[in-house]
């Protein structure tokens, strides 16, 4: 199921989502990525699932559907608690500074839809539960609408029911 992610572009209007929630400012669209690290290009990942190997971005993105799949597990089906689930702002707010596969990804759009996403998770990790989670799908969404569209099947595979 996971291999369905073939990044289909569409075209869209800049996305015009700030509205000044307070980020770290440590990984910016400013923010300059470093040549050779583990998933810039020319470096790409060993991967499973893909063969070429997996940009920094991409395992990151894998971490994202991981750690959503297992907050639902632990909030809905398991019925826990929400002082139990572990703050994903942390390590999702790396969504603005990670190398894709293709560098001219990481644009203004992008970094647009990377900031609502980021939002939508410190919303989360402040009340963590349904409402917040859905919100979280809803702006994986809106990128990858606009951006990518393979991985969509994924992410309504991952709501709460
Ligand atoms: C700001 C835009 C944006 C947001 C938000 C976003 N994605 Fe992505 N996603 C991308 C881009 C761009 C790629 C392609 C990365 C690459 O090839 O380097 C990608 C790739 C993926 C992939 C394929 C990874 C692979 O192995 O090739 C999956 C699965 C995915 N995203 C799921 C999600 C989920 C789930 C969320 C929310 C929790 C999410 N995405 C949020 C832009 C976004």
């Amino acid at each position: 199921m996971l291999s369905l992610v073939a990044c289909t572009k569409g075209t869209s209007a800049p996305a015009v989502i700030d509205a000044g929630v307070a980020l770290v400012d440590d990984c910016t669209y400013d923010t300059k990525l470093v040549a050779g690290i583990p998933g810039s290009p020319g470096h790409l990942i060993a991967s499973e699932r893909n063969p070429n190997g997996a940009s920094e971005l991409a395992t990151l993105m894998r971490t994202f559907v991981d750690d959503w799949r297992a907050a639902r597990v632990a909030l809905d089906v398991d019925g826990g608690s929400p002082a139990a689930v572990s703050p994903k702002f942390p390590t999702h707010r790396k969504i603005r500074c990670s190398w894709p596969t293709d560098a001219a990804d990481r644009n203004p759009t992008f970094d647009g839809f990377a900031k609502n996403y980021v939002r939508a998770v410190k919303a989360f990790d402040a009340q963590p539960g349904r409402e917040k989670y859905e919100g979280v799908l809803d702006a994986c969404k809106a990128c990858h609408e606009v951006s990518c569209g393979g991985p969509l099947e994924v992410i309504e595979g991952l709501r709460w029911k």
